[in-house]
């Protein structure tokens, strides 16, 4: 875990008090290093992660675990979620699921109960494909919401409902930059579309949920390598140009310039946060 052991070497070398309070922050409190990072900390905490088979969930499940929390991974894919589970060793359980399916979903819940608790929803399952709006057939527009759309809004309420119960619960949407603007020249208007919808359900949750202890907020990340991306886009010298000249930074993001964003939304850190997306993109929406 050579990523949670950089943060708590970094509390070490920055402490100056041994009297650490539990909570950072206040006007009478002191604001110490370690207090600082302990917001991040997700020990004890129940995570479910979907879609972390490949690109940014599996990333996005083995964030969570270092930071401390039980994983649940989902995705359809059972033998990466086996390479996932024998890396990582103990705190993760893979779940074989459809999500487009409403009784996998329901499994998916169903698992998760085991473990007692759900503390962090991350909906990151996705697809996009490329058809140009006016001869895409209704079948590639109803797979693009039903992965995209329909299971985040089944998932986020079977979890709320739990999270509600509890008291508390934070729950992290993978939205896009194309939830916030067209994706022309390249053509895929039913992703944006479901991207959108995401973005908007997040702030209508978020704000339902405001005083039932449950946070609801969505990250849109810019242009990232996954098998989502790698073909037509970074394998491709004609998409590389597109991402690096139109991104203000001037390229695409790295693997691991999520993460921050992700442990942000889904720990305590952001406490008086919700409703909200935030664009990890090197600048594509502030253009
Ligand atoms: N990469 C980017 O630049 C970028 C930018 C903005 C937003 N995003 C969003 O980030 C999320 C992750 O995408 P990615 O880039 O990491 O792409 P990816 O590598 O293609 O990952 C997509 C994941 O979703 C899972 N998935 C797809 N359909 C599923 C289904 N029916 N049931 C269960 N799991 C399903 C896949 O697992 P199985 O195939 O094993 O089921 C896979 O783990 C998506 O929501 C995407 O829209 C990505």
């Amino acid at each position: 875990m050579p990523w949670r052991g950089a943060l708590v070497s970094f509390a070490t070398v920055n402490s100056s008090s041994d009297d650490i309070p539990d909570t950072a922050g206040g006007p009478e409190e002191i604001i110490d290093s370690i207090a600082a990072l302990r917001m991040f900390d997700l020990t004890d905490r129940v995570a479910i992660v979907t879609g972390a088979s490949s690109g940014l969930g599996n990333r996005f499940a083995r964030v969570l675990h270092a930071s401390g929390a039980t994983v649940v991974v989902a995705a359809r894919r059972m033998d990466r979620l086996a390479e996932l589970v024998d890396g990582l060793g103990e705190r993760i359980h893979p779940v074989q699921s459809d999500l487009t399916d409403g009784e996998a979903r329901k499994r998916l819940m169903g698992v998760t109960a085991e473990m007692g608790r759900l503390d962090i929803l991350v909906n990151n399952a996705g697809y996009s494909g490329v058809q140009p709006a006016e001869s895409e057939p209704l079948e590639h527009y109803q797979r693009t919401m039903d992965i995209n759309l329909h299971a985040v809004y089944h998932l986020c309420q079977m979890a709320g409902a739990v999270m509600i119960d509890q008291g508390s619960g934070s729950i992290v949407n993978i939205a896009s930059i194309l939830g916030f603007v067209g994706s022309a020249p390249i053509k895929e208007a039913s992703y944006c579309a479901a991207k959108g919808a995401v973005v908007n359900l997040t702030r209508a949750l978020g704000a339902e949920w405001g005083r039932k202890g449950v946070r609801v907020n969505a990250i849109a990340p810019g242009w990232f390598p996954s098998e989502m991306t790698q073909e037509g886009m970074f394998d491709d010298e004609s998409g590389l140009a597109f991402i690096e000249s139109n991104t203000p930074m001037g390229r695409g993001g790295l693997e691991h310039e999520l993460d921050g964003a992700l442990l942000y939304l889904a720990s305590d850190a952001s406490s008086y946060v919700t409703g909200q997306t935030i664009a990890v993109d090197g600048g594509w929406l502030a253009r």
